[in-house]
């Protein structure tokens, strides 16, 4: 965990840290007794070359969401509330920069329906402190950024207050990378499979610490004694690139799955954020989490459930959109989630030890039905 965060330091995905941290987890699986192979993918990702918001010689920082188009618009900012169609009603947005608070609709669905009014650009501006990172469902082909709920208030109130011009420019290129899943496999006695999933990447903002150095380094470990202890099952242990930019590593390994190798798949057990916060919770699919809630509720540490089976945060959503049962595991609050203060020191020892030894109870559970 500590060689993650604190050696590699911040690995986001398709950067060269990441692979450096992708052949450094090879060499701890086959120390572990492990057969490991590499699944590279290539993915693409938005490269930010200069986008920006002038009004009146100001500067405001933007973030071009995913799918917007490139290029200047220049115009008047008119404020269209949430940039429902009912808010746009008796607004002639020709040539405009449309400025919509973000809620209620899509991203998409604003930019689409100011487009459709003729607006020049869009800005959707935050509806809580800070810029935010967004996708536009369709490819489109005016500019649509991200402003900070601040930035955005401020500049609503001038544009109710007078006529107010403004510069819009993105200049955003699509850039491809590779990343990779590690893939470890260690052949018990049955061809049944228990996956051990983790991602190793993490943002750029920060170390990732917690997310994921902490769930990475329980999937080894639990691998590691399942093989020491020879559990009669065939055990792999993926190792997930790419999770931070929308479940890219796991999307990929599912994909590769055949339907006879999907079908050995007993669970899938995600380690996600294991480290920080007061209270141990699972979520995924409804059996599973009876299963784990049940056994730690005898261990005398219950565990709650949040969100539903479909809760997409992680990469459990993956097998179980494919299909496969399987278990999240992690724990609430982390204050640092995301951020450079997401460091190895924050992370406590025994809440990855808590998480591994339910994990390991509930693989022994799973082979006595
Ligand atoms: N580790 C997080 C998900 C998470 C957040 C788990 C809070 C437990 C508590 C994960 O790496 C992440 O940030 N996921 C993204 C979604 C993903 C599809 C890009 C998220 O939750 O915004
Ligand atoms: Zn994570």
């Amino acid at each position: 965990m500590r060689w993650l965060a604190e050696t590699v330091g911040s690995r986001p995905a398709g950067s060269v840290a990441e692979g450096r941290a992708a052949e450094g987890l090879v060499e701890r699986l086959k120390q572990a007794g492990y057969d490991v192979e590499l699944q590279p993918f290539t993915i693409e990702q938005d490269e930010d070359l200069g986008s920006g918001l002038n009004v009146a010689g100001e500067r405001f920082h933007v973030q071009a969401l995913h799918q917007s188009g490139s290029g200047v618009a220049r115009g008047t900012v008119v404020d269209v509330g949430l940039g429902q169609r009912s808010d746009l009603e008796n607004l002639d947005l020709h040539g405009a920069i449309a400025l919509a608070r973000r809620g209620s609709i899509t991203f998409g669905e604003k930019a689409s329906i100011a487009a459709a009014a003729g607006a020049a650009g869009v800005v959707i501006y935050n509806d809580q402190p800070g810029l935010f990172r967004g996708t536009l469902r369709d490819e489109m082909s005016i500019p649509v950024v991200a402003l900070s709920q601040q930035d955005g208030e401020r500049l609503a109130l001038q544009a109710g207050a007078r006529r107010v011009t403004a510069e819009l420019s993105v200049d955003i290129k699509r850039v491809q990378s590779t990343s990779h899943n590690v893939v470890a496999t260690w052949r018990g006695s049955e061809e049944a499979t228990i996956v051990l999933g983790a991602h190793y990447d993490s943002v750029a903002d920060g170390p990732g610490g917690n997310d994921n150095a902490s769930g990475t380094a329980t999937a080894i470990e639990v691998a590691r004694v399942l093989r020491d202890a020879g559990t009669p099952y065939t055990v792999r242990v993926v190792l997930f690139g790419a999770e931070e930019i929308g479940l890219l590593g796991s999307r990929e390994y599912v994909t590769h799955l055949d339907a006879a190798a999907r079908e050995r798949i007993v669970a899938m057990l995600n380690f996600d954020m294991v480290g920080v916060g007061s209270e141990p919770l699972v979520g995924g699919s409804d059996e599973l989490v009876s299963l784990a809630r049940s056994i730690a509720q005898d261990l005398g540490t219950p565990v709650a459930q949040v969100g539903s089976s479909a809760s997409g945060s992680s990469d459990h959503a993956s097998f179980i959109e494919a299909g496969i049962p399987a278990l999240f595991f992690y724990r609430s609050n982390d204050p640092n989630y995301h951020t450079a203060e997401d460091q190895a020191r924050h992370v406590d020892p025994d809440h990855l030890a808590f998480a591994g030894s339910l994990a390991l109870q509930i693989i022994e559970k799973l082979g006595e039905k």
